[in-house]
């Protein structure tokens, strides 16, 4: 634009207009450019055809008029939903999804946090059946190392890690987050429980920094807290497994003869089946549920 031939009466207009002049063949002389050049050069590029759309290899979802059928509000997504949603579909797409389901008796593991739950609020630790649960799944993950583990770039390698990064997702006001608890196999539950709740609140804060988001190799998410009996959660890709856990329950199980109240805890696995098989999955899960039936293990 700066370079251009041109008067400044005609650089007010083409900026009015929006025009980059720069692009404006000048047809006076040598080749400085008129009022008409610019009108001309608009002209054309109001007239040009639509240029055509990416070809998509998905199919489309029909484009509905929602607007036609009632009232309507626009709300645009924000940016963490947008960037989450990116990398959901990713990892929908690309990642042959199945999920194993399982119930974990949690009986002595709640018995066990109800007890401890006081002495850890008074220094300041909110004891979760979460934290127990990222300590569970470590050692299921160090018993079963490909759950710890992503596919290289070439899809014909795997890269086994030799560290534990747990991610957790998060509710926040602005959509799914992922904290990662780092070298998470180097901490007690009370010290899991520390981080839970620290990086949750500077989730929900917006105030978790991008690297304490990077470097997970197993993710967790709970929904617990709020209810349900099973769903199948979207691997965190390029990890290959991701633990879904809903809310626990007093269930009836068959003991010794008889009904008996037992706590049991809904568990979820999806994996990514390039990389784990079926049998593989259901022996993580079967695992996961007899070490969180071991509280003694636990801590
Ligand atoms: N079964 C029964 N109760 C449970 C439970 C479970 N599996 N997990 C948690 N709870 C209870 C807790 O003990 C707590 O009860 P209390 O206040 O009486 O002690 C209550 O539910 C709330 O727990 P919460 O504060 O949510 O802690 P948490 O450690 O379980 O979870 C987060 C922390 C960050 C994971 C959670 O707050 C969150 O954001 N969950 C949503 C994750 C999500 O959106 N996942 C979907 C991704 S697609």
């Amino acid at each position: 634009f700066a370079k251009a031939y041109a008067s400044p009466s005609i650089r007010k207009f083409a900026r009015e207009l929006g025009a980059d002049l720069g692009r404006v063949i000048g047809t006076g002389a040598k080749g400085r450019i008129s009022q008409d050049d610019v009108k001309a050069y608009v002209k054309r590029i109001l007239t040009a055809p639509p240029a055509a759309a990416p070809i998509s290899p998905l199919p489309k979802v029909p484009e509905v008029d929602f607007a036609h059928f009632g009232s309507v509000e626009i709300k645009p997504l924000s940016r963490i939903q947008k960037i989450s949603g990116a990398r959901l579909q990713a990892s929908w797409i690309n990642l042959p999804h199945v999920t194993q389901h399982d119930d974990a008796d949690i009986t002595s593991l709640e018995a066990a946090r109800v007890a401890l739950k006081g002495k850890a609020s008074q220094e300041g630790v909110k004891l979760t059946p979460l934290a127990f649960i990222v300590k569970a799944c470590i050692l299921a993950l160090q018993e079963f190392p490909r759950f710890n583990s992503s596919l290289d770039v070439s899809g014909e390698n795997l890269v086994l890690k030799k560290y534990f990064n747990i991610g957790f997702a998060a509710d926040t006001p602005n959509g799914l987050m992922v904290p990662v608890i780092a070298n998470a196999d180097r901490l007690n539950v009370y010290e899991i429980a520390r981080a839970l709740a620290s990086q949750s609140e500077k989730a929900r804060a917006g105030k978790l920094k991008v690297t304490e988001m990077q470097g997970g190799t197993f993710t967790i998410s709970s929904l617990g807290g709020i209810g349900g009996t099973a769903f199948t959660p979207i691997i965190n890709a390029p990890e290959v497994a991701i633990l879904g856990v809903s809310k626990s329950s007093q269930k009836p199980v068959f003991q010794g003869g008889t009904f008996v109240p037992r706590l049991i805890l809904p568990l979820s696995l999806s994996y990514d089946h390039r990389v784990i098989d079926g049998a593989e999955a259901a022996r993580f899960v079967v695992f996961l549920s007899k070490v969180l039936g071991d509280v003694k293990a636990l801590l």
